[in-house]
């Protein structure tokens, strides 16, 4: 019977982490998925994580389930570090919250949650948006529609079109998926201003924002890329958040990541919390453990907590270091739009303006790996071949 299966269609972000593995060329630079990778190319275990593995090693004496929500510990403790510990929609009670399998995990879970509250909702989403976001939610059934956000020409965003298309178009009820930082995959976010007139806008609206925050600790730093989301929780009275650790942990193929819904009362949190239990049991049954016991006693120990926030912090750092490198080294005669977008965009990743077929040709001439929209992930650069990478750039487009 599985002969009459369609060919699964290729995914741009998997095909390509295939295709650069392939290449023995040593010279060869890897931008292709949203991994962190260090001046040696390694994406290395942090430090903070693997202190926390031996603790866990050593303490740990069983494996039985944990519970359909998933680890508590670590449920209170990176929702207090997403929303900020004292903050209302923390203490309200009116928060529902479970442990997740990544920012995938999370993203699909709080569709499938949307879905149940409001079977009607639409689902709108930032044109570009990551890759993978229409199949995760559009696999709940969820219409979804796309909204402007980002304007390939001029490399900024269409923030006038975007809240026009939403004003207009938008119903109330609908949920709008908002990159709480570190836009994938345009770098290109929201200023503070922004957010507010967004959030302003969702409530006279009655839109229900639903916060994508993977990068979280990579753009501006931690509690500055929780600003969008924090505004949001203050202003609106629900929303969901779909959280992941891969990138600021590194804990990318543990799978850790957190669904939250701000609801309007404990009764509410109670409710969403019963339906993301159930859902996730049909899902997947019992969510496992291990990363999320890592995250929970990073945040917990004072010691690993701060050795943690320091590596992110140089990671946050190296990154905008490369993008400054490769601004200057782009920054030729009538390039000069594109060396400033660079700058000011935020975390892993910015798209340049190029062509599919310039980007073959960089992977096919340079053996250099970028998506075909253009995505680069900055954190795959080295400072040494920043020039070369520079001149191979300018020399396709
Ligand atoms: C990316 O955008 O490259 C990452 O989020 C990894 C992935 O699974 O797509």
């Amino acid at each position: 019977m599985f002969e009459s299966l369609k060919p699964a269609p290729p995914d741009a972000i998997v095909g390509m982490i295939k295709l650069a593995a392939a290449d023995q060329n040593p010279d060869k630079i890897d931008l292709g998925v949203g991994i962190y990778q260090d001046q040696a190319g390694a994406t290395p275990v942090m430090a903070a994580v693997k202190q926390a593995e031996t603790r866990l090693l050593a303490e740990e004496t069983s494996k039985k389930y944990i519970g359909i929500l998933g680890n508590p510990d670590f449920n209170r403790l990176f929702s207090e570090l997403m929303f900020g510990a004292d903050s209302k929609t923390v203490t309200s009670g009116r928060l529902a919250v479970a442990q997740a399998a990544g920012g995938s995990g999370a993203l699909r879970l709080g569709a499938e949650l949307i879905k149940l509250a409001n079977p009607h909702a639409t689902v709108w989403v930032s044109t570009p948006t990551w890759a993978n976001h229409q199949p995760l939610i559009g696999s709940t059934g969820l219409p979804i529609k796309p909204y402007p956000y980002y304007n390939k020409q001029t490399q900024t965003i269409d923030f006038d079109e975007m809240c026009a298309e939403l004003r207009t178009h938008a119903k109330a009820g609908d949920a709008v998926l908002l990159h709480g930082c570190c836009h994938n995959p345009t770098g290109a976010d929201l200023t503070h201003a922004q957010w507010q007139a967004i959030a302003d806008l969702m409530l006279e609206k009655g839109l229900l924002p639903f916060v994508d925050l993977a990068y979280a600790g990579l753009g501006d730093g931690l509690d500055e890329d929780s600003y969008g989301l924090r505004l949001l929780a203050d202003i609106c009275p629900e929303l969901v958040l779909a959280a992941s650790c891969s990138k600021n942990f590194g804990l990318y193929k543990e799978r850790v990541g957190l669904v939250a819904a701000l609801t309007t009362s404990p009764k509410a949190a109670k409710l969403a919390e019963g339906q993301i239990g159930l859902t996730m049991r049909r899902m997947i049954s019992m969510p496992p453990d291990h990363g999320a016991a890592l995250g929970a006693k990073i945040l917990a120990d004072p010691v690993l907590n701060t050795e943690w926030r320091t590596e992110l912090e140089d990671m946050r750092v190296r990154i905008n270091g490369l993008r400054v490198a490769l601004s200057q080294a782009l920054s030729v005669q009538g390039r000069e739009q594109m060396a400033a977008a660079l700058v000011a965009q935020k975390g892993m990743f910015s798209l340049l303006p190029v062509t599919p077929e310039q980007a073959e040709k960089l992977r096919s001439e340079h053996s250099i790996y970028l998506l075909n929209s253009g995505r680069i992930n900055i954190a795959g650069a080295k400072f040494e071949t920043i020039e070369r990478l520079a001149d191979c750039i300018l020399s396709v487009l």
